[in-house]
């Protein structure tokens, strides 16, 4: 494969000293490697503490990795310009409430060096894709915190980004506004953007990524596909197309021949994320509903 990633992370670790106790330390990611090709979108999925998020700062540029690297679209994660192609929406993004949506967005843009009829357009194109054109000249104090997660999307994606890192896009949004959320995601691929986002909703990673990350305790405890992940390795599926009768009695009167092969139904047998984020994580709990009364 020549194509360079759009994401590239080699036997990233990262330790934190403790302020207070200095000889105490937290090792938060371990020996971490992936690579995102570009145009997928890819889940880091963990419970709490796993260390999403510092993977993710590490990747930015905003942590030092202790060791490894990373790079983005072959640039080094520690070179400034590295992050001209990324655009980021923190796990708890702090806006200034006072103002609209609108002007939220006008003040991102011109932080990124829009202006004019540019950013006028700019801002009205998003709006519409964050379905917030209703609720534009209204303060972000009166946003839900789905809406909230939107203006953070649109404010990402303002300098037309190729890569975007999501940190929890969905944490604490309700169903029907984490639908949303998931479908701007899609959007977002249809665009050929690339996507890292992380989760503790599973539910919600295995609707829109196309490879996903396991880690636990600051290791990648498994890496791969969704597809390959999700198949049962030991088991075969035939696919046939108009099969008579006759064709199945036929196969199946070959596999029962057959000492060490059972048949076991004709369908497909696919593990569910969940059980396989089980699997590997010694039963660690995770919510699994994205909202619960
Ligand atoms: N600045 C920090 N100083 C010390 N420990 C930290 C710091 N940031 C994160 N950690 C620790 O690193 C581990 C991973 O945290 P984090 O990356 O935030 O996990 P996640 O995003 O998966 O919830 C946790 O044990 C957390 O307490
Ligand atoms: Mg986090």
């Amino acid at each position: 494969m020549s194509e360079v990633p759009a994401v590239s992370i080699q036997h990233l670790t990262r330790i934190f000293r403790l302020p207070t106790l200095r000889r105490q330390t937290v090792t938060a990611v371990q020996d971490v490697s992936f690579d995102i090709a570009a145009g997928q979108i890819y889940g880091l999925i963990g419970p709490n503490g796993s260390g999403k998020s510092t993977t993710m700062k590490v990747l930015l540029g905003l942590l030092r990795a202790t060791e490894g690297k990373c790079s983005i679209f072959g640039r080094d994660s520690a070179r400034v310009d590295s992050r001209e192609d990324v655009g980021f929406l923190p796990e708890n993004p702090y806006f200034y409430r006072h103002l609209t949506g609108r002007e939220t967005l006008v003040f991102y843009g011109k932080l990124c060096g829009i202006t004019g009829s540019a950013l006028k357009d700019r801002i009205g194109e998003l709006l519409a894709l964050v379905d917030l054109e209703h609720a534009a000249d209204r303060r972000l104090a009166g946003y839900s915190k789905g809406m909230l997660q939107r203006i953070g999307l649109a404010q990402a994606i303002i300098h037309r980004p190729r890569l975007v890192v999501l940190d929890e896009p969905t944490a604490g949004v309700d169903p029907g506004g984490s639908r949303k959320i998931r479908d701007l995601i899609l959007a977002l691929r249809e665009q050929g953007i690339t996507v890292i986002l992380s989760s503790h909703l599973l539910e919600q990673v295995q609707e829109v990524c196309d490879r996903v990350g396991i880690i636990y305790k600051g290791k990648l405890v498994k890496e791969g596909a969704l597809s390959e992940l999700m198949s049962v390795e030991d088991q075969t599926e035939i696919l046939l197309r108009n099969a008579t009768p006759e064709v199945l009695k036929a196969v199946r009167a070959l596999i029962s021949s057959h000492p060490v092969t059972d048949l076991l139904t004709m369908g497909h047998p696919r593990t569910t994320l969940e059980r396989l984020f089980l699997e590997v994580t010694d039963g660690s709990a995770v919510e699994t509903r994205e909202y619960v009364k």
